[in-house]
């Protein structure tokens, strides 16, 4: 058995499988096919000051490698969360992240002061969620609006902060630079990338917010693409995420330079895909001769005849 033990940002992990914000739920929502133990760590649902009914419904359709969602924010507001729901899993061996989104800097700071003390380990700081008017995506699209969140954030978090990252941005390396100049201690990417699907017979939009952010397999390309360029591009941890599907996918972040994945859309296929996940990992080590899994992360070396990788 290889030792799949990774730490982020001071935090050990037993495994590097984390459950995916928005995926999860406040983490019993698998409790029917596996132990919550099982897992490396929980991103729970991205929390708002105030409750949020989230948009309105159809707000998930179907592609050809994955999905869309819309989903807005649904959440019962920090409030809730820390009375009635952190509570169920306080005990539990798992790190427990709080994913936090705000409208504002001033939102976000205040999100990070209500979660000092709490039961959670870290705090991801949702700058990416393409599902809302105010805020998500639209901070993390620019250096600009990252730093201003950061700063806030770091003012107030009692817990060392992962920043979650939109391939929306132009330059989502230049990002994660500024989000780690800023005081970032690890970041984590990708999330979901704005599509949308049309209703042949009404001619309209399937999701009713019209556009929803694409998951699934279809996205790993791409983000292995850019864990690739953010890892080489900061010092901080990057936890990988976006169509990780099997121990192979997972792997492959790995190789491209994360410390850790997410798995979100591949819970909907396969309730069991995180655990199978862990174990396909544990296989792939053993018949590779890798025994600790940490020493796979940024293993990729690019073609040598190629130095100017970007242009191509
Ligand atoms: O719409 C949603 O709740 C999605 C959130 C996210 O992608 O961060």
């Amino acid at each position: 058995m290889a030792d799949l033990s990774v730490t982020i940002a001071g935090v050990p992990f037993k495994n590097p499988v984390i459950a995916a914000s928005g995926c999860f739920g406040f983490g019993l929502e698998y409790e029917d096919f596996f132990p919550l133990e099982a897992l490396g760590g929980v991103s729970l649902k991205g929390t708002t000051l105030e409750a949020r009914a989230g948009n309105r419904p159809p707000r998930i359709a179907e592609t050809p490698a994955g999905m869309l969602n819309s989903v807005g924010l649904q959440n019962p507001g920090i409030d809730a969360f820390l009375r009635e729901e952190l509570p169920k899993i306080a005990g539990r061996d798992v790190v427990r992240i709080a994913n936090i989104a705000g409208r504002s800097p001033a939102e976000y700071r205040e999100l990070a002061e209500r979660l000092r003390g709490a039961a959670v380990d870290l705090i991801e700081v949702n700058i990416s969620c393409p599902n809302v008017r105010e805020g998500g995506a639209a901070f993390g699209a620019t250096c600009e609006g990252a730093v201003s969140v950061v700063r806030e954030v770091k003012k107030a978090a009692g817990q060392p902060v992962v920043v979650k990252l939109t391939p929306a941005a132009a330059d989502i390396a230049e990002i994660a630079r500024a989000v780690e100049s800023e005081g970032a201690d690890a970041v984590s990417l990708i999330n979901t990338l704005l599509g949308m699907r049309i209703d042949l017979e009404s001619r309209r939009p399937v999701l009713r917010n019209n556009f929803g952010g694409l998951s699934g397999p279809a996205l790993l390309p791409v983000a292995l693409r850019m864990v690739w360029q953010v890892s080489h591009a900061v010092k901080i941890p990057v936890i990988g995420m976006g169509g990780v599907s099997s121990g192979r996918d997972a792997v492959e972040m790995f190789l491209a330079g994360a410390s850790a994945v997410q798995v979100g859309a591949a819970l909907f296929r396969d309730p069991f895909a995180p655990v199978k996940i862990i174990g396909e990992m544990n296989a792939w080590c053993d018949t590779h001769g890798v025994e600790y899994v940490r020493d796979l992360r940024g293993a990729a070396s690019l073609w040598e005849d190629d130095p100017d990788w970007r242009l191509l």
